[in-house]
């Protein structure tokens, strides 16, 4: 590491490693130095496209590499915790996928450990970084418009019926939930607190996995958030935040770089773009954990380790309810 930049490695070059390192090309305090896969001429693959200088054929050569400071875990869900406890063991820096494991057990063993091996840890809960998200969450927290009545918070796109897809495939931590209603649950978990009820409903593929779900958050006080989320419809991809002053919608798709409307009443408001050219919004994520892995942190303020446990445990809830077992993770 010098004084200015961290040497990220990527483990597991599939689809989202290539827009982190598309994004890290673009932050001055982030470097990718190398990528590893389980076949080398796969990371060499993606190490050429990228201009990576260094290509490990196995994840534990880059955990062992001294030419790298933090790694960037891009696997799929089952997989993280086992990769983050090896990684945070190596010391190196972790930024690990969302959702960070597939259960509560898992999250705290792998907070426990970077806090053991005094590590950076932190989930890549992306959209909290995004300039629309930041805004809300200050609008919100400002007071100026009152207390939080209620929210919808939705995330579905239609995926292609693939039943051997990660998306599909239970032993890779598939389904909808942990793949995109994490978004809309982490939101609404990050804005309420953990609820004092869930209550659910859910749909399932053949191969066990969660195809849509339907999920009410109660609060004290009457406070209420609907969540929606699928992977077999595209649906609206808004989040509404209803407070007692204003309402406040993150528009379309709201984890992205957006725009918001704040209205006033039921018609009139004020407009406010954070939309994006020439990124894809995972700069803000790659930016601020960089800044913290130079200053020597553990964790990051924005997603902290404390909001990653209260997000899983809201999960825990909604799977257990709605009959979610990931084999070999759950007992
Ligand atoms: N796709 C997105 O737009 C997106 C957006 C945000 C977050 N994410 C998150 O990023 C993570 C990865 O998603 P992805 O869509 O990038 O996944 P992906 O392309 O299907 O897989 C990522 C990589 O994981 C590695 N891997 C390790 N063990 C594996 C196994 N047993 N089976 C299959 N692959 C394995 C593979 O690399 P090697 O075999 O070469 O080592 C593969 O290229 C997930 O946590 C997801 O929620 C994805």
């Amino acid at each position: 590491m010098t004084d200015k930049q961290v040497r990220w490695g990527v483990l597991g070059p599939g689809k989202i490693a290539r827009k982190f390192t598309e994004a890290a090309s673009r932050v001055n305090n982030a470097k990718v130095v190398a990528a590893a896969s389980r076949n080398k001429e796969r990371a060499q693959e993606f190490a050429d496209k990228y201009s990576i200088p260094i290509a490990y054929g196995s994840y534990e050569e880059l955990m062992e590499s001294s030419e790298v400071d933090a790694i960037y875990i891009a696997t799929p869900h089952s997989y993280h915790y086992k990769y983050a406890i090896a990684c945070l063991k190596h010391k190196k820096a972790v930024l690990c996928e969302k959702a960070l494991a597939i259960n509560l057990k898992e999250v705290k063993e792998m907070i426990e450990t970077a806090k053991a091996e005094k590590v950076f840890l932190m989930e890549a809960m992306w959209s909290r970084f995004l300039p629309s998200i930041k805004r809300v969450v200050e609008l919100v927290n400002s007071g100026e418009y009152g207390k939080i009545v209620s929210i919808q918070s939705d995330f579905g796109f239609k995926a292609p019926v693939d039943l051997n897809n990660r998306l599909y495939n239970i032993e890779l931590g598939g389904g909808a939930l942990l793949d995109v209603g994490v978004y809309p649950v982490f939101l609404v978990s990050y804005l309420l607190g953990k609820p004092v009820n869930i209550l659910t409903s859910a749909s399932f593929a053949e191969t066990g996995a969660d195809t849509q779900g339907t999920f009410i958050f109660e609060y004290d006080k009457g406070v209420q958030a609907a969540i929606t989320t699928s992977i077999i419809s595209d649906s609206s991809i808004i989040t509404q935040i209803n407070l007692e002053k204003a309402r406040i919608e993150i528009c379309r798709p709201w984890y992205q770089p957006s725009a918001i409307k704040i209205y006033s009443d039921r018609f009139n408001y004020q407009y406010e773009d954070y939309k994006v050219s020439g990124q894809n919004g995972y700069e803000y994520e790659i930016e601020a954990a960089s800044t913290d892995i130079l200053n020597g942190k553990t964790e990051n303020e924005l997603m902290s380790h404390q909001d990653s446990l209260t997000l899983m445990e809201c999960m825990d809830t909604i799977r257990k309810q709605i009959g979610l077992k990931y084999p070999g993770h759950d007992d």
